[in-house]
């Protein structure tokens, strides 16, 4: 029996012991409260998953010696190191393309002028650990030196320099089996007696969560190929978790890949949602962003200390979904204590609400329960039902302990549901409902809706009820007219907020929900440009959408002219797998067409299937086209299409060089 395999073992009898009702990983039971563990059983490198900063996501090639200890420096200064980030973690790029005389890696001079060693002290003297990067292959993924067949000396390097985890990438491995290539470097690290993190980058290739990951002396593994700063990228790995939650525990954790927060590219509410998962899955927390320049808005998601306190727990019970409606799910997490954590996760672009009973959580049952939301740090107790208003794109996520907090105010939520888009000119309907989860009456409540520049609402904008009963709802309906002009200047959406408050013993409680409606218009007459029409959403593997220009890797307007197969194009959408654009057509066009492939601009590796669908009916798809293949002609009737939807598929082999070109794509309208 592997140590993994042991430690499990381990885990699993101890909280048997403890607990009549046995907790073992990936189970959604709960018992009673299990104890501490002892230092036996927390033995190992990496008990809880390791928390740090990595390069590689926002710096990539562009590493230094500079950055480093500037980055541990402000790890310290802007409270992540108090709040657990530990290790400071150098990715791809830092070598030197050759190795030296007696043949071991040497850093680049230039970036790590005074070498590796003095970085190391400087890191170590903060009180932080350090991190390298080296591949089980002849070359990194960016071209600089390989480690295999160099294990031994490459690990006798990094550990004589002081280095404390070392991310084992994939790239260039000469079809060597996996097992054999991390099993020969964590050999050679455990010959130095150093104790360092191996964490196997291998992009879940051959599921090492399923025992050798561990058994080769690995402590966390990718379970999947690399992550971008898009929302499409993030929530393709989450589903890419689902049924992994059991193989991960102490020293053996499942690794979805490192944090994008702050790097720009989404919204607050994604950012929010994507570090709460993380933390649900026991992911290891690695910062991808600036630390040198966070704004207060991301180092208070990086630092938030209920959801640390969730992915830290010492039990390491990985959270697992158990609710799927679609854009709607449910994951909930087992904590030591006896409570779970839940995220209720909502992927769609309008509000939604999502309730669940305490026992479908695993929770036992009770009269009450204690809730405690943890982004806004409130508690409240409820008969049963765990409720959520959930904004577009967002996560409610909560922690549940059954059997406390009774004094507690009743648990609410105030839901808004208006409509995704409205057609500029047209009224529109909203709904707000203040829910009491409660046993105890929610007194004087009071619901106001703030309504946007360009309309009004007939009967007022504030509603008043004594009582909302324990158990019970209340709602309002309201109708937003347009007032004279047709249109807000510069505006495509308007923000729909409403707030509430009530009175439950001596406090008065209040709440808040806003979402956006985007103002639509039919489409011009005659052929247009889609380039240069509103797009009504726009979700893209990489950067954003562009208009009449390929797809670069990252930020606005990096891409070149779009060219499929030689042929270059002035006009169209450039996309970058996975993509999925609509456009509000109002059933006025009578055609779309386009030129779409895969743009040169990569490696010739791409390859990627395009699909047109109208209000949700398939209207063509193009199968998989590769990288050099010519553009394909869609062209396609839309006749009484309200929506046309434009989506571009990985084609099931991963999204490595899949830039796609729309090209010349136009409508008859
Ligand atoms: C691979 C890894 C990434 C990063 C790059 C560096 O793609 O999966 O996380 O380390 O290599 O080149």
């Amino acid at each position: 029996m592997g140590f993994r395999s042991r430690a499990l073992l381990v885990l699993a009898l101890t909280l048997a012991t403890l607990t009549p009702t046995t907790a073992t990983a990936g189970s959604s039971n709960v018992g009673p409260p299990a104890q501490e563990p002892s230092a036996a059983r927390s033995e190992g490198l990496a008990p809880t998953p390791p928390m740090g900063w990595n390069s590689w996501n926002n710096f990539g090639c562009d590493v230094s010696a500079k950055l480093i200890r500037r980055t541990a420096e402000a790890m310290v200064s802007s409270g992540m190191a108090a709040a657990g980030y530990e290790y400071v973690n150098i990715d791809d790029c830092w070598m030197a393309e050759q190795h030296g005389p007696d043949g071991r890696l040497l850093p680049d001079p230039d970036k790590f002028p005074n070498g590796m060693k003095t970085l190391a002290d400087h890191v170590h003297s903060l009180g932080l650990k350090i991190g390298i990067y080296a591949t089980a292959g002849t070359e990194t993924c960016a071209g600089y030196p390989g480690s295999l067949g160099h294990e031994r000396l490459d690990a006798r390097t990094f550990a004589e320099w002081g280095v404390d985890y070392l991310k084992y990438d994939n790239c260039n491995n000469q079809g060597i089996p996996a097992e054999k290539r991390y099993s020969a470097m964590a050999e050679a690290i455990e010959a130095t007696g150093a104790p360092i993190v191996l964490s196997i980058c291998e992009w879940g290739q051959n599921s090492p969560w399923k025992g050798w990951g561990h058994e080769v002396g690995g402590q966390l593994w990718r379970t999947t190929g690399d992550i971008r700063d898009t929302w499409t990228s993030w929530t393709g790995i989450l589903d890419e978790q689902v049924g992994l939650a059991k193989y991960s525990g102490p020293n053996s954790w499942n690794d979805p890949d490192m944090l994008e927060v702050g790097n720009g590219n989404m919204s607050t509410d994604e950012y929010r949602a994507h570090f709460a998962m993380w933390a649900l899955l026991n992911a290891p927390l690695m910062a991808g962003n600036d630390l040198r320049d966070m704004d207060e808005a991301t180092r208070r998601i990086l630092t938030d200390e209920d959801l640390i306190t969730v992915n830290q727990d010492w039990a390491g019970i990985q959270g697992h979904r158990i609710r799927d409606d679609g854009d709607q799910e449910v994951w909930a997490k087992p904590m030591s204590d006896g409570s779970v954590a839940v995220a209720l996760f909502n992927r769609a672009r309008t509000n939604t609400t999502i309730s669940i009973p305490a026992e479908r959580l695993g929770l036992p049952s009770a009269s009450h329960y204690r809730l405690r939301n943890l982004w806004h740090d409130t508690e409240s107790t409820s008969t049963g039902t765990i409720r959520g208003a959930v904004g577009a794109h967002s996560a409610v996520v909560l922690r549940v302990w059954p059997r406390q907090g009774e004094q507690l105010a009743p648990a609410h939520a105030l839901e808004l549901r208006a409509p995704e888009y409205v057609e500029a000119g047209e009224s529109f309907t909203v709904t707000t409902t203040l829910h009491n989860d409660g046993r105890r009456p929610l007194h004087e409540a009071r619901m106001r809706l703030h309504v946007p520049d360009g309309y009004i609402v007939g009967n007022g904008t504030a509603a008043h009820t004594r009582l909302v009963r324990g158990g019970q709802s209340w709602q309002q309906e309201w109708t937003l007219r347009p007032t004279g002009a047709r249109r807000t200047p510069g505006s495509q959406s308007v923000e729909v907020s409403a707030t509430s408050s009530f009175r439950a013993g001596d406090d008065t409680h209040t709440g808040r929900a806003e979402q956006e409606v985007a103002r639509v218009s039919a489409p011009a007459t005659g052929h247009i440009e889609v380039s240069s029409m509103p797009l009504l959403s726009a979700e893209n593997g990489m950067g954003p959408v562009e208009r009449d220009r390929a797809n670069g890797y990252g930020e606005s307007g990096d891409g070149a002219t779009m060219s499929i197969a030689g042929t270059e194009y002035a006009t169209g959408l450039g996309v970058h797998a996975e993509s999925v654009v609509r456009l509000h057509l109002g059933g006025e066009c009578e055609r779309f067409s386009a030129r779409v492939g895969v743009d040169d601009q990569y490696d010739g590796e791409g390859s990627v299937g395009f699909t047109v669908r109208g209000d949700d009916r398939i209207l063509s798809e193009t199968g998989t086209l590769e990288s050099g293949q010519p553009a394909v002609l869609v062209d396609v009737p839309v006749p009484d299409t309200t929506i046309l939807e434009l989506r571009v598929s990985d084609s099931g082999d991963g999204d490595y060089g899949d830039a796609a070109d729309w090209a010349k794509s136009r409508l008859s309208c």
